[in-house]
């Protein structure tokens, strides 16, 4: 897209005027191109958060906050998880194209024949207590990764990066599952060849070498939803992590793994496992106001966990299917009363009629709803936010190489605005008093 050389005019506190490009993408904001300022005007940007601010180009997602509209490569996120599965969506923000059947049978041939992991990692589970959180073991095991391909792994190398990308998305529902089995000590199950990426999951997750194990294809079908909604989200926390270990030219292992511990955190996708456990402490439809009351109380630390967005200022558009999907999934597992569900739609109701909710256009987000559905689904709850990782593999491993093929990319490294002491000499111990 050619970029109209608009500019920004910015006057220094010397009076000097400062022309700066001004750049406009296929759609959305446009941005003023900083990357002259401190040259011309000794002076930096200052944005904590980053609330405004453009880290890179990119063609792979595309978030209008304000309509709370959600694209991949275009593609209205809920026309493609009504109409496409994972997989295919996979391709699509890998490639920037929906798949041709010969393409999506080849993807899912390569990301198949991936899904074993090397034999000695299995070992690397039993350094953690049976209780840690499957996101600790994950962070380790998929570090642990680097160390098992190091040598051969060129980050410069398209063929490389092509094998690394597969193995990351294919690894992930073993290295996910292997860490709910540790957890409950029960043998690890391994991928199997013939059943499609969410139902190989659940198979990891649920069978035992006992017996056979049935996937339910309600189930499979639900989960692969959740996997698409999961996908990838533009430059959120975890996945500038993800780019900002990439520029360094680490191993992309390293990069996800440290993408994982970035997803972790209850402000971000560790929202769906503390959104249940919120839903618990409410317990009842008639404590919703209590904790609406504490959600708006400065002096209180509670959220509302599901609630709000830095760029939706609209109803999250996964939320919207999410929320669908509940009483969908529920219906067909048979479950008629769920309380979670119902204090859930309550006070989403009654958030979105408050007065504080609507001033800080505060919506359900994707978290709201999928723990939900998660847990009818049997799921353990310390595996939600596991889930959340598995799903976003993909969209990490899309960003970290479109900013590896990005000639404009280098290291990243911000600058501050520095409020600490200015130079002083060193007094020494037996002068200090
Ligand atoms: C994800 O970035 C992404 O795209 C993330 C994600 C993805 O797919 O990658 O969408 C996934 O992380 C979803 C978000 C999950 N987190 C939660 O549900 C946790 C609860 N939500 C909040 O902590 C908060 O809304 C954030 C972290 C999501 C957004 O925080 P911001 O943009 O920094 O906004 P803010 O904290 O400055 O809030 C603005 C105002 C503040 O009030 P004032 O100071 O203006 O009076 O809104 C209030 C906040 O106190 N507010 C809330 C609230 N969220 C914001 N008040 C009560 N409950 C909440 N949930």
């Amino acid at each position: 897209m050619s970029e109209r050389q608009a500019a920004a005019r910015l006057v220094t506190p010397e009076g000097r005027e400062i022309a700066l490009p001004v750049l406009e993408g296929s759609v959305g904001p446009r941005v003023v191109d900083v990357r002259r300022l401190y040259a011309e005007s000794g002076m930096f940007t200052y944005d904590p958060g980053y609330t405004a601010t453009a880290s890179c180009r990119s063609a792979i997602t595309y978030i209008d906050g304000e309509q709370g509209i959600l694209l991949y490569r275009g593609y209205r996120i809920e026309e493609l998880a009504q109409k496409s599965d994972f997989l295919e969506v996979a391709y699509l923000l890998l490639f920037g194209e929906l798949p041709t059947r010969a393409q999506y049978q080849q993807f899912v041939h390569d990301i198949t024949y991936h899904t074993m992991l090397h034999e000695q990692i299995q070992f690397l589970y039993r350094g953690f207590r049976r209780d840690a959180h499957p996101m600790a073991v994950m962070i380790a095991v998929v570090g642990a990764l680097s160390a098992f391909y190091y040598e051969d792994l060129d980050v410069e190398d398209p063929r490389h990066r092509l094998i690394a990308t597969d193995r990351m998305i294919a690894k992930m529902p073993t290295i996910a599952a292997w860490a709910y089995k540790y957890s409950v000590g029960q043998p690890f199950m391994y991928p199997r060849n013939d059943l499609d990426y969410a139902s190989n999951f659940i198979h990891m997750l649920f069978a035992t070498p006992c017996e056979p194990y049935k996937v339910d294809p309600v189930l499979a079908r639900a989960l692969d939803r959740i996997f698409i909604l999961h996908a990838d989200h533009e430059q959120n926390a975890s996945t500038s992590t993800v780019r900002l270990v990439g520029s360094t030219g680490a191993s992309p292992y390293a990069a996800i793994a440290a993408g994982i511990a970035s997803l972790w955190g209850p402000a971000h996708g560790g929202a769906n496992e503390a959104v249940v456990n919120m839903l618990d402490e409410i317990g009842s439809p008639s404590r919703i106001p209590e904790y609406i009351a504490r959600a708006k109380d400065k002096n209180d630390p509670f959220r509302l966990m599901g609630f709000g967005h830095r760029v939706y200022k609209n109803y999250d558009p996964r939320a919207a299917v999410l929320k669908e999907s509940a009483d969908e999934v529920l219906d067909l597992l048979g479950v008629k009363h769920n309380p979670k569900l119902e204090i859930a739609k309550e006070l989403e109701r009654i958030a979105l009629e408050d007065e504080y909710f609507q001033e800080r256009k505060l919506f359900p987000n994707v978290d709201f709803y999928s723990g939900i559905i998660l847990e009818a689904m049997g799921i353990p709850r310390k595996m939600f936010t596991a889930i959340f990782a598995l799903s976003r593999t993909v969209g990490w491993m899309a960003q970290w190489n479109e900013m590896i093929q990005d000639p404009e990319q280098k290291i990243g490294r911000p600058r501050q605005l520095y409020v600490g002491p200015g130079e002083r000499p060193f007094v020494p111990l037996e002068e200090r008093g």
